[in-house]
């Protein structure tokens, strides 16, 4: 554990994650200086209403549905429809879910999905494997199913799965942190990106995947991809691979996402920064100071792929991260498509990108970068959503307008559009044009005076209720001289979720009331708040990150860094919106050791639910390792799991 202090930086983690985990997933990011120093401002004065002025719990508690006169329909929708007897916290090293439920692993890190990988051996494995192989570290997950999306089968799909990062001393007994080989990290880079593949469901209610498939595809780190939208062919995004700014090879750290109405993956690049070695080696000026503020960092990368690729060294190559940090659209059933990078959708640690349909027929996108301090964003698109022409929406997310969200103290808000010539965004501020706005969308957001939140993670809309949630998952950096309504805790180790209603419901709208829906933590804790539900009821969690939502509108909740905040492993939860249960929490899935839990769906009938166990046995290696989940070998393996309810039922019911 001394050597893992020394090489993870743990005397300046601060608690949150493993160090493990921050140390690979975000590349040390809560050691870091605050990266946003600009000068919004906190609204200090109302800590108090947030927490104790009752009132403002007494409208959340009886839901912004009542408030915008939408409460017959939170009526109509009646109680939850969640039966199950909860589990509790556990530090046991496996899957556990509720009686009555049971789990398979659909696939694992190595498993073949295509000719010409042999098979999984962490002793002899290799690059050229790993690319046709399920890869490393499963963040999103989406099901999208065959032989089209429009058919809502819920026994044969597409399983989508990002692949957000890897753990090399998981992957490569004997791992010299600082020394890879080439071998490694070629493998590490095929181990990045995410996998298409065919899965069906058995008699049984379990599902399986097939491992030779037309529609069984890999993305990697070094898959070629199509900047397209506003910023591309920008000189900043040129290279000396590429001079036209237009193709870039792969995508790095994809975290969360989203699925399109028409059935396309978008994937958010995050925590991108990482791997680029030596800004202070840069000059100074504007892309040193961007990188800054993207978080890049000064010296080494700490997986060092810079040795061997030299677009990874900023000293060679300073533009190439300007090609990172994008959403990602993939065509799963078009094996031989493109990817593309949408860049009107912005340019920051993204981390999912989940859509719904406004009135107009426009899409509207919710984003969240996920950095302390860090802001909350949506992009309505230009054109309409064309339900019986699947094409005519394929370049869709290529024109439209982006927005950073600004939360008032008095539960209003307002979306203020990143729109080149608004107010500070002027050729003198930097900004002279479109492009400019989208690479730099963090110091354009800065100018905008934006909200300051707690790491924004997920944010969906509920297709039930129209009612957007916004998860926080955690900010122990925040002090009591720095908090605000909309995130109101100092030292906020567990994270909260803000319950958002647009105004009229209607997604395009330029102005929101939001109010607190849930505060994490111990319920025993004072700070903490579950809609007013009964605090003697609830599970304890911490650490919210990616939602979902059933099709009676519960909410199901996946954590990151329960590990750490309460020394127990991370968890799903569901907990209803509305009704007389409205914010009764009640754990549904623990993880073995050193996972965090990701990717929670549903199939269209809500008959399975999916998870992503992502890096299982963190904090150990394969010499000492903390976890032998899932095969009970001294290999941790990341996975997608599909759980299902013994007699056949509704998942939750
Ligand atoms: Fe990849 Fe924001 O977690
Ligand atoms: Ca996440
Ligand atoms: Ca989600």
């Amino acid at each position: 554990m001394i050597q893992l202090e020394k090489e993870f930086h743990l005397e300046t983690h601060i608690a949150g994650r493993s160090p493990a985990t921050c140390h690979w997933k975000c590349g040390d990011a809560c050691a870091q200086p605050i990266l946003n120093q600009s000068e919004n401002q906190y609204v200090r004065s109302v800590v108090e209403e947030a927490l104790s002025r009752r009132s403002f719990m007494a409208a959340s508690m009886g839901g912004l549905l009542m408030l915008s006169g939408l409460s017959s329909l939170a009526k109509a929708q009646g109680g939850s429809s969640l039966g199950f007897k909860p589990i509790g916290l556990s530090t046991e090293d496996k899957l556990l879910v509720p009686e009555g439920y049971t789990t398979n692993v659909v696939i694992r890190w190595g498993d073949p999905i295509g000719r010409g990988a042999k098979r999984f051996d962490v002793n002899n494995w290799d690059a050229r494997s790993q690319e046709n192989a399920f890869g490393y570290n499963v963040d999103y997950i989406s099901w999208l199913p065959l032989p089209d999306y429009a058919s809502s089968n819920s026994r044969r799909a597409i399983l989508w799965a990002n692949h957000e990062y890897t753990n090399p001393e998981l992957m490569f007994p004997g791992y010299k942190q600082g020394s890879p080989t080439k071998e490694q990290v070629d493998i590490e880079l095929a181990a990045h990106g995410g996998s298409a593949v065919e899965v069906r469901r058995n008699a049984d209610g379990s599902i399986y995947y097939v491992p030779v498939s037309s529609y069984n595809r890999r993305i990697t780190a070094t898959t070629p991809m199509e900047l397209t939208g506003p910023a591309a062919g920008h000189p900043l995004l040129q290279t000396k691979a590429d001079p036209t700014g237009k193709r870039v090879l792969g995508m790095l750290n994809n975290c969360a996402g989203g699925t399109t109405p028409w059935g396309t993956i978008l994937t958010a690049e995050e925590n991108f920064n990482q791997y680029f070695a030596g800004n202070n080696a840069l000059p100074d000026g504007p892309i040193k100071r961007s990188h800054a503020r993207y978080g890049l960092p000064g010296g080494n990368s700490s997986r060092r792929w810079e040795l061997f690729y030299e677009r990874f060294d900023l000293t060679k190559e300073p533009n190439e991260p300007f090609r990172h940090g994008w959403i990602v659209e993939i065509d799963p059933y078009d094996p031989t498509s493109t990817p593309k990078k949408r860049t009107a959708l912005g340019r920051f640690k993204h981390e999912g990108a989940e859509t719904t349909v406004a009135p107009s027929g426009q899409v509207v996108l919710y984003m969240g970068d996920d950095e302390r301090f860090d802001y909350l964003y949506k992009f309505v698109t230009k054109g309409r959503f064309n339900p019986t022409d699947r094409k005519a929406n394929l370049n869709l997310l290529d024109e439209g307008t982006l927005y950073v969200a600004k939360f008032n103290a008095d539960g209003t808000g307002v979306w203020l559009p990143l729109v080149q010539g608004n107010g500070p965004l002027t050729a003198a501020n930097g900004f002279s044009s479109q492009a400019d706005v989208l690479i730099n969308t963090r110091l354009a957001a800065d100018l905008l005076g934006a909200t300051k939140m707690d790491r924004p993670e997920d944010v969906e809309r509920n297709p039930v209720t129209g009612a957007v949630y916004a998860v926080m998952t955690n900010n122990n950096r925040r002090t009591a001289a720095q908090v605000d309504a909309a995130n109101p805790r100092p030292d906020n180790r567990h994270g909260h979720i803000i319950e958002m209603l647009e105004a009229g419901n209607d997604p395009t709208a330029t102005t929101f009331r939001w109010a607190l829906f849930l505060v994490a933590g111990e319920p025993s804790d004072p700070t903490t708040y579950f809609a007013g539900f009964p605090k003697d009821k609830v599970s304890t969690v911490s650490c919210p990150d990616n939602i979902t939502f059933d099709q009676a509108g519960n909410m199901w909740i996946a954590t990151d860094g329960q590990d750490s905040s309460l020394k127990k492993n991370d968890a799903v939860y569901a907990v209803p919106t509305q009704g007389p249960e409205r914010g009764y929490v009640r754990q549904f899935m623990s993880a073995p050791v050193g996972a965090e839990i990701c990717g929670p769906i549903f199939t269209p009938d809500n008959k399975n639910f999916f998870a992503g166990i992502q890096h299982p046995g963190e904090g150990g290696t394969l010499e000492k390792p903390v976890s032998t989940w899932p095969d009970g070998t001294n290999v941790p393996r990341p996975s997608v799991v599909a759980v299902r309810k013994l007699d056949g039922g509704i998942i939750g019911g």
